[in-house]
């Protein structure tokens, strides 16, 4: 389904952001011209091309745009002293040589550590990367999924600071907003209006709240980014018919990416690019049985 590239889609995109913007008809075209110029499904790749090198890392993002993924995903917080660092977990524990919060630690203490070894001695000494330094890198050559993941410190100036740096690197075109915090979206979305939202929801119970007709109301989303055992026709349908999409993560299992992208999601969030991208084109080919083979 061509859903995100048609007229009813652009023209939800220029509702929901008229309601915050009046007489701003250029912002609505710059995100109808980003988001929907993506293909589809999307592949964006979780946290970089996580399966094949660090995840959250220069060396993983990087990876991930020669693999040929569409966009990326990454997990943003603050440091002790207020700088946004990629980081998906609480503390450096799982993915560094060091220990701690993030939040406790500082830009200084964080940058000493190792965050390459854990996953390939080959990765040893690439650093946790802040974000100013990964959108310096990749943001003009891809779309950027920024999770605003200050789940320890809800009400902290995440959203500010990321919506002021995206601002002031003009990447609004080539990014969009995601967070299980529906604080923080409403905050990035109060400053920054023209950025897509994703509304992510917890598997399983937990979720349903989000995942149901309530989630809309708390959170102006455009997608809803639930995870992949919760996806179902009945909500791609739904959602489409309110001309909303549906991104879920996080999946790396051949039967499970060809069967979400046979119910017609739009995106999906995965640690492995190539395998995602080998199933979307064989998909492809089978619909035009005719068309050359891309290798
Ligand atoms: O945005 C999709 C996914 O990243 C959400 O879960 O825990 O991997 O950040 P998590
Ligand atoms: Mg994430």
């Amino acid at each position: 389904m061509s859903y995100l590239t048609g007229k009813p889609f652009r023209y939800s995109i220029a509702c929901y952001n008229l309601a915050k913007l009046p007489n701003q008809p250029d912002i609505l075209r710059m995100v109808a011209a980003m988001f929907n110029d993506l293909p589809r499904p999307i592949i964006f790749a979780h946290r970089g091309a996580s399966a094949h090198a660090p995840e959250n890392t220069l060396a993983a993002f990087e990876l991930a745009l020669r693999q040929g993924a569409d966009a990326v995903e990454l997990d943003a917080k603050l440091t002790a002293d207020g700088q946004i660092v990629v980081i998906h977990d609480q503390t450096v524990d799982r993915t560094t040589d060091g220990s701690g919060r993030v939040k406790d630690l500082t830009l200084a203490e964080l940058r000493k550590l190792d965050a390459g070894s854990h996953f390939d001695i080959a990765f040893r000494g690439e650093p946790i990367p802040t974000l100013e330094e990964v959108l310096k890198a990749i943001g003009q050559l891809t779309f950027v999924n920024i999770e605003l993941t200050n789940y320890a410190s809800i009400l902290d100036q995440l959203p500010e600071k990321t919506a002021v740096l995206v601002k002031r690197l003009k990447l609004s075109r080539r990014v969009m907003f995601s967070s299980f915090n529906p604080i923080s979206l409403r905050r990035a979305h109060h400053l920054l209006p023209e950025v897509p939202i994703g509304f992510l929801a917890t598997p399983g119970f937990s979720g349903s709240f989000v995942r149901s007709w309530l989630g809309r109301l708390i959170v102006p989303y455009l997608t809803l980014n639930p995870e992949h055992r919760d996806v179902t026709p009945k909500i791609i349908t739904q959602l489409h018919k309110l001309d909303r999409g549906v991104l879920t993560y996080t999946v790396n299992d051949n039967d499970e990416i060809d069967r979400l992208f046979q119910l017609g999601v739009d995106g999906i969030f995965t640690d492995d690019p190539p395998l995602a991208l080998r199933i979307r084109n064989l998909a492809k080919r089978n619909r035009s049985p005719n068309a050359p083979v891309k290798s």
